[in-house]
């Protein structure tokens, strides 16, 4: 099953009065299910500009993203939104938690907005919590807690709903390496299923 299907996606910034930048020219990419997929280039080559057109967070210059057949583009205002949050899950360098409420209550977030049965909710939150090793912070708030425990949770709070697809741009980047070794095992256990 093609999860994610990019063809000849382009991406040109600028351009009338501002100067113009080709930062993807024709890039194909199709992901399967279950896959773990990496891009790697050096800074400036077109990393985050793709993610962010294959999120549909950015519109591409040319080409198109198929999410399992579906061409977000052509949804309109509120179901785009949905799509997003049913579909999708994103992971940041800097966690983007929000800090005014518990770590809990971040990782739910996404299937409180969706009015998803409250035993439901709970039963999922033990589960990535307990993957997640963040049983013992479910209570503080995202400030009270270090880097990698933010990571995690903020991974948790990518996968509690069981998107299709989760998309992250360079999610260890401001982990020491023992934390990012951590998020790295727990997001390869994911692929196979076992955290939910
Ligand atoms: N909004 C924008 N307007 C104009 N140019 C942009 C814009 N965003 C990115 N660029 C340019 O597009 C190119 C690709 O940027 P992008 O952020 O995708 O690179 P990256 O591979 O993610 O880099 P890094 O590893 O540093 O995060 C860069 O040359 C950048 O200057
Ligand atoms: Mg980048």
């Amino acid at each position: 099953m093609i999860v994610l299907e990019a063809k000849a996606i382009s991406k040109v910034y600028g351009g009338r009065g501002t100067a113009r930048h080709q930062a993807l020219d024709g890039v194909d990419l199709q992901v399967k299910e279950g896959e773990f997929v990496g891009i790697m280039g050096p800074s400036g080559s077109g990393k985050t500009t793709l993610l962010n057109i294959l999120a549909t967070i950015d519109e591409p210059t040319a080409g198109v993203v198929e999410l399992k057949g579906t061409n977000p583009r052509q949804l309109q205002g509120d179901a785009l939104a949905l799509f997003r949050r049913r579909q999708l899950g994103f992971i940041f360098q800097d966690y983007n938690l929000l800090d005014t409420l518990t770590i809990k209550d971040n990782i739910i977030l996404p299937l409180a907005l969706d009015k998803v049965p409250v035993p439901e909710i709970m039963q999922k939150l033990k589960a990535v919590a307990s993957s997640f090793n963040i049983e013992h912070i479910l209570d503080k708030r995202p400030s009270q807690t270090s880097g990698g425990e933010q990571q995690r949770a903020a991974t948790a709070r990518a996968l509690i709903h069981q998107p299709m697809l989760v998309l992250a741009d360079e999610p260890t980047g401001n982990l020491d390496s023992k934390a990012a070794k951590e998020l790295m095992e727990i997001l390869g256990k994911t692929k196979s299923g076992m955290l939910l």
